[in-house]
């Protein structure tokens, strides 16, 4: 019979199977390295602002408390964002002439609120409530980084569903005293999963059933 094909065709055909299946394998691996990747997450990426509100000046140089601005955090599932009359408490007085703070003086002006770019958000199906946390004694620092050192607000954490789920399934060492959740550097000379354990049993947490659907997904 005569050869149609040369016999060298047979090498070339495994050949191309090899690249085209190597090939998938790879496009397979680099989506699944894409997808937990900082660039799907957004995880410390700067989000710029119609106003350059800086944390590092407001929170960490000036030392105002967490709570002056979002006043809801403790009590409420969203933290809140300071409406316009909390900065003009200081800037109707300093920097009153400043460029950069002319949309919060057209902001009051016109009785409307100030628009910010948010930095850290979930998706709708997915149930949070700072105030659980913050009581039970997660630091801000634990979930927001350290933004008494960000002059720009960046997320400091990738917020997916296996990062909520790695801390309830032991959140013991990643817990502080109360008094302590808005502090930024915070640390401490004791055992933190013992220290963890106490804050358990003295505040009541309850750690049973947090990795259940269910407490996410309501
Ligand atoms: C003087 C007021 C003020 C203080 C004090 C303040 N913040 Fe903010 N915060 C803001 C404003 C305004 C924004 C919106 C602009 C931005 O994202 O930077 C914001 C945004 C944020 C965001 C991003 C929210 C999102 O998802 O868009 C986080 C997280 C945050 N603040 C945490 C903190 C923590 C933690 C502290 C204390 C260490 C703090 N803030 C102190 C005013 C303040
Ligand atoms: C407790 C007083 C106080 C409050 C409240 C406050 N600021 Fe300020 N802000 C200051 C001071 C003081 C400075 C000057 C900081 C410096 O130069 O060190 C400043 C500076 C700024 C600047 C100039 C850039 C910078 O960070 O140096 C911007 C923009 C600004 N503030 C926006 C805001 C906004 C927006 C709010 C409300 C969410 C706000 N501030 C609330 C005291 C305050
Ligand atoms: C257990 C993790 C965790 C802790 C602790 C935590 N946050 Fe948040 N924060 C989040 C998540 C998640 C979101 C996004 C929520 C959403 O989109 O529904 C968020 C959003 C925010 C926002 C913007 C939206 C809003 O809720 O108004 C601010 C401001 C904020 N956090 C400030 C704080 C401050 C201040 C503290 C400490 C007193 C704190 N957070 C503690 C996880 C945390
Ligand atoms: C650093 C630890 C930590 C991280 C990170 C964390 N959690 Fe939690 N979470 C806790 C602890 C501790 C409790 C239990 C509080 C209690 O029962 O007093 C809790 C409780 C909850 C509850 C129960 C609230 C209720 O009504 O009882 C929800 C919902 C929740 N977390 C959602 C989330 C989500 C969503 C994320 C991720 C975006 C997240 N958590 C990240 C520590 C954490
Ligand atoms: C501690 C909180 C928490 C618990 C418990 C939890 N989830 Fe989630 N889940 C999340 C968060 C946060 C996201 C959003 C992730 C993102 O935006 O990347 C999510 C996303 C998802 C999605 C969307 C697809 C994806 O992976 O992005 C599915 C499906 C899902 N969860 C199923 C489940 C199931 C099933 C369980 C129980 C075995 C569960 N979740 C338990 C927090 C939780």
């Amino acid at each position: 019979m005569a050869q149609v094909f040369p016999r060298s065709a047979d090498m070339w055909l495994r050949l191309a199977l090899f690249i085209l299946i190597g090939g998938l394998f790879a496009l397979f691996a680099a989506l699944v390295v894409l997808d937990r990747s900082d660039y799907i997450t957004d995880k410390g990426w700067v989000v710029q602002q119609l106003v350059p509100f800086s944390h590092e000046h407001h929170a960490g140089a000036l030392k105002i408390d967490c709570r002056y601005c979002h006043d809801s955090v403790e009590v409420s599932p969203v933290a809140g964002l300071p409406p316009t009359y909390t900065c003009m408490s200081c800037h109707s007085q300093i920097w009153t002439g400043a460029q950069m703070l002319a949309p919060v003086r057209q902001s009051l002006a016109r009785q409307e609120p100030l628009r910010w770019n948010r930095v850290s958000e979930l998706p709708d199906y997915v149930y949070f409530h700072h105030g659980v946390h913050v009581n039970a004694g997660v630091g801000c620092e634990t979930c927001h980084g350290q933004v008494d050192t960000m002059p720009l607000m960046y997320r400091a954490e990738t917020f997916t569903m296996s990062w909520c789920v790695d801390c309830h399934q032991n959140p013991a060492p990643r817990l502080r005293p109360r008094d302590a959740v808005t502090e930024m550097g915070w640390s401490t000379s004791h055992d933190r999963q013992q220290l963890g354990e106490r804050l358990i049993r003295e505040n009541h947490i309850e750690t049973q059933n947090l990795t259940d659907c269910y407490i996410c997904h309501r």
